[in-house]
């Protein structure tokens, strides 16, 4: 058995804010070195704020579905921190329109950026990972994967997409990589930002806690599946909803 390492470097992607940006805070005061990737600048600042809190950061803007960006990221990364250890694939578009009406665009963009966006980041990742058989990914799905929610039908597509990737990429790297999925439910993010107050009310009612999560409440949970504490665990999909899920599957 090769010892996990419970630090070393880790890239998100979707980095700037939300759950990636609460991410990239703990795993750096837990001690690991962070990349910082997203196409919006404001990166620059979440990663000035890990510094200045005495953590490792780094940021690189990019979209993650340029081969471009990804090659120009890892480059900086190592000349920073070295070679990778770990990758948490977080980024997301989305566009809350029925199929009926959704443009061609919209849905390429949504499974580019979801979906293709993984596979420019495993792909680009995956030698560091390798290298000494104890990497580790993360894949951010939803609960819409398994759920059937109006008005998100190329969203949802690629969160059961990728956790259909989460299991292939885990059975085809499992003695040098292990690869786990976070299914996060309602959790309080810019995601958020144009909903009524009464919709995040009857979201938060649908959880078993009663509330809407906040971003710190999924970054726990990756930090953990990244870590040594999770040596045995691949192939896993976490669910990080408040209950959310377990109220649909009992009705
Ligand atoms: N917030 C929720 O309720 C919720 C629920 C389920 C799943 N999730 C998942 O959690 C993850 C994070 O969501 P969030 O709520 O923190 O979102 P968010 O909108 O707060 O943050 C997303 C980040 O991704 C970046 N990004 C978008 N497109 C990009 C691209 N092409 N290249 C690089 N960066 C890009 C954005 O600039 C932004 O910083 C997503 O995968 C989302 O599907 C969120």
């Amino acid at each position: 058995m090769t010892a996990e390492p419970d630090t070393g470097t880790v890239l998100i992607t979707g980095a700037a804010r939300g759950i990636g940006a609460a991410t990239a805070r703990r795993m750096a005061t837990c001690g690991w070195s962070v990349v910082l990737f997203d196409r919006d600048e404001k990166v620059a600042d979440t990663a000035a704020s890990i510094e200045s809190a005495g953590g490792r950061a780094l940021a690189c803007r990019g979209d993650v579905t340029s081969e471009s960006d990804w090659a120009a990221a890892l480059a900086r990364a190592h000349e920073t921190f070295g070679p990778l250890d770990a990758l948490v694939c977080n980024a997301l578009a989305t566009d809350h329109t029925p199929l009926h009406e959704m443009t061609l665009a919209s849905w390429q963009r949504q499974l580019d950026v979801n979906l293709t966006g993984a596979f420019h980041g495993v792909r680009a990742c995956l030698p560091d990972l390798r290298r000494d058989r104890r990497g580790a990914i993360v894949i951010v799905s939803s609960v819409h994967a398994g759920f059937g929610l109006p008005g998100v039908p190329a969203y949802a597509a690629t969160k059961a997409g990728l956790t259909g990737l989460t299991r292939q990429l885990a059975t085809e790297y499992g003695g040098e990589v292990r690869v786990n999925c976070v299914l996060p439910g309602p959790i309080l993010t810019a995601q958020w930002d144009g909903s009524a107050e009464d919709e995040r009310a009857a979201s938060a009612a649908e959880t078993v806690i009663g509330r809407l999560g906040d971003p710190e409440e999924v970054a726990g949970p990756i930090e953990f599946l990244l870590g040594a504490s999770a040596s045995f665990v691949t192939g896993a999909t976490l669910t990080v909803d408040g209950g959310w899920s377990i109220t649909k599957n009992s009705s």
